[in-house]
């Protein structure tokens, strides 16, 4: 098996065989919920239903492709965050796997807070009324300017990267009369998989500062000394697309290591620790994650522990799940157009997107699944690719999956488990229009970020 680091996990790497694709399900109508939204299912005439509302009604009011968001999922799964971590606890959603107004008031609502990694990510959670001090701000090159913007506005905390950063922020805080609030963002050396983590000595990354050589000790000595600063804990993220919890484990131990450090040299107990995002959702029926609940028992544990051997008092956790929130709540729909059947080689089923609406499966080799929801079919499955529609051919959507043999252009097929990094990464590749992003809940369907049109992209070329 390859152990070759990647960001989104080995399914998506190079560890799965040749020919991993076996037999077609028992019946390609039937839809796994643990790949779909909670809201959708199949209606007594065969049409894929989400919210209450048919996707032919759908794309008949809103085109294709386009992406829907189950609303009334994503604010559950929100809720089941936050009550799996209690109120001891705080969840950040990562608002780099998706985000908009919208969001940020459904985050608002449901008790969640927000991390951001950007300014253009920050001005959208404070338009949308996020309160600042629930805002984390990363980033491993945030600008000077960024920074006085998150300093000025009150942020909750900004997870400081590298030691440059550290004086960087100190002065503009001082230099605006505040006294931020920071966490140092630690590399543990601990590189997760899907399945399988790898503990390293060092880490060849440009994230964060390193425990190894005493580094991360010598940023907190730094942060604890500089005017300007509070520095209320650690932070490590380890990775994207992880089920299995032992990559945690190690990373906490570490963690609670150097806050035991940090005491026996200065004297302090910082309050806090964030064990990051990166846990992981089935994007096919062969993958099975976690439920908030066994997630957030199994760190309280692992911390608890470490704390207890180490003789500290337990920080306060925080998490940042991106994909674990938003990541099931959507499906991206399609008009299927061109089919091609080369004889002896694979059967192409062409969309009117592709890599500009979703870049996952070209850039990490991401694994989909895929079903023909305009209508039931009980014809043979066949084993095809989905692709895109843009000029190359490395435009792939789905890379294998059965679809019934009497597909025809015009149907319509749904890419599940697309709401997280899909419009987030979406390009204007050939000039493609970013589709839009609909909320759907209670049998009523609103746009939230709308369709690109041809106008946006001439207001942008200014000739
Ligand atoms: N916190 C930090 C500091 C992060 O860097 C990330 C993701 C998260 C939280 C959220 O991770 P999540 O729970 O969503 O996995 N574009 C890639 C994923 C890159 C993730 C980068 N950082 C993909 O499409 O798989």
């Amino acid at each position: 098996m390859s152990r070759s680091a990647h960001p989104a996990g080995p399914r998506h790497a190079d560890v799965l065989t040749e020919g991993h694709y076996t037999a077609p399900p028992a019946d390609l109508n039937v839809l796994d919920e643990k790949v779909w939204a909670r809201t959708v299912s199949r209606n007594d005439d065969g049409a894929v239903t989400v919210g209450g509302i048919e996707v032919t009604r759908l794309a008949e009011e809103f085109g294709t492709p386009a992406y829907f968001l189950d609303e009334s999922d994503f604010r559950a799964r929100c809720r089941a965050w936050a009550d799996a971590f209690g109120p001891g606890a705080d969840v950040f959603y990562a608002g780099k796997a998706f985000l908009s107004r919208a969001v940020v008031r459904w985050l608002k609502e449901e008790g969640l807070n927000l991390d951001v990694c950007s300014g253009g990510e920050l001005t959208t959670a404070l338009d949308a009324g996020m309160p600042a001090e629930r805002i984390a701000f990363h980033g491993n090159n945030k600008t000077a300017a960024e920074i006085e913007r998150a300093v000025q506005a009150g942020v909750g905390r900004i997870v400081l990267d590298s030691f440059q950063e550290i004086v960087r922020v100190s002065h503009i805080a001082q230099r605006l009369g505040k006294r931020q609030r920071v966490q140092i963002r630690v590399t543990v050396g601990v590189e997760a998989h899907t399945h399988e983590f790898i503990a390293t000595a060092h880490e060849d990354q440009k994230f964060g500062i390193a425990l190894a050589g005493g580094q991360a000790a010598e940023a907190v000595r730094r942060a604890l000394t500089l005017d300007g600063l509070e520095l209320i804990g650690i932070h490590s993220h380890i990775g994207s697309q992880i089920f299995d919890m032992a990559g945690f484990e190690v990373s906490a131990r570490r963690v609670v290591q150097l806050l035991a450090e940090v005491r026996d040299e200065h004297g302090v107990e910082l309050p806090e620790i964030d064990l990051g995002g990166g846990l992981g959702i089935a994007y096919t029926s062969d993958d099975d994650p976690r439920e908030p609940h066994e997630i957030a028992k199994a760190l309280g544990d692992i911390v608890t522990r470490e704390c207890e051997a180490a003789g500290l008092a337990t920080p306060r956790i925080s998490v940042e799940p991106g994909r674990a929130i938003v990541g099931p709540t959507a499906f991206t729909l399609y008009e299927v157009g061109t089919i091609k059947h080369l004889e002896g080689l694979r059967t192409y089923v062409s969309v009117d997107g592709g890599m500009s609406d979703n870049i996952r499966t070209a850039l990490y080799d991401a694994e989909y699944s895929v079903a023909l929801v305009s209508r039931r079919s009980d014809a043979e499955p066949m084993l095809v690719r989905v692709v895109g529609k843009h000029c190359e051919s490395g435009d792939i959507v789905v890379k294998d999956a059965f679809l019934p043999s009497d597909l025809a252009p015009g149907d319509l097929i749904a890419v599940p488990a697309t709401g997280a990094y899909c419009r987030s990464m979406a390009s204007n590749y050939n000039h493609a229009l970013r589709p839009p992003v609909v909320a759907v809940r209670d049998g009523e369907a609103r746009v939230i970020l709308r369709r690109e049109t041809e106008e946006d992209l001439l207001r942008l070329d200014v000739g």
